[in-house]
């Protein structure tokens, strides 16, 4: 049974409710591993059963793998994304999320193994997305890679993101 936790449950809700009247939005949720970051964001997004779920847990093998990420998270888009700079794949990663007509979470666990060219365009297509009902809820073990730790800083100063770090 999950206990305590309330005041991030409430700061991860908060932002789904923000990303479900179409203001798109990052949770970055940070901390050692077996802290309860995923425990965490399973309780606080259980009430979300009606949001399409799209979920990914990151290992070594995408760190080393440039541009892994993104092209799992464009798979469904194959005709779209093929032979696009990383400027216009971002493009398109705005326009897929900002024309999600119905709400829609998407989950990446050990965000901290996510290769740099994906890392660094999640972020341009984060800092770009003006609108759409998407939350994307980030899970990472403390990083000193500049490409996640920028990722970490766009949840906390961004008015679009959240930053929650977990603690012993
Ligand atoms: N708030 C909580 N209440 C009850 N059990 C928890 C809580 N947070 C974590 N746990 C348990 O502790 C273990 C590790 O948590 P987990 O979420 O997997 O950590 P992390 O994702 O940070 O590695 C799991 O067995 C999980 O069920
Ligand atoms: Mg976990």
């Amino acid at each position: 049974m999950f206990v305590g936790r309330q005041a991030e449950i409430d700061r991860i809700r908060a932002a789904a409710e923000q990303a479900y009247h179409g203001r798109p939005q990052v949770v970055f949720v940070e901390g050692p591993a077996g802290i309860g970051k995923s425990a965490l964001v399973r309780e606080a997004l259980r009430p979300l059963s009606g949001w399409r779920h799209f979920s990914m847990a990151l290992d070594e093998g995408h760190l080393h793998d440039a541009g892994s990420l993104l092209r799992h998270l464009m798979a469904l888009r194959p005709e779209k994304v093929r032979g696009l700079t990383s400027k216009e794949l971002v493009q398109v990663v705005v326009e897929e999320a900002e024309s999600q007509t119905s709400p829609m979470v998407l989950k990446l666990a050990n965000f901290d193994k996510a290769d740099d060219a994906s890392a660094a365009a999640l972020l341009d297509a984060a800092t770009a997305a003006q609108q759409g009902p998407l939350l994307a809820v980030l899970t990472a073990r403390p990083s000193r890679r500049s490409t996640v730790a920028r990722m970490a800083g766009f949840a906390r100063t961004s008015s679009t993101g959240t930053f929650i770090e977990l603690g012993p």
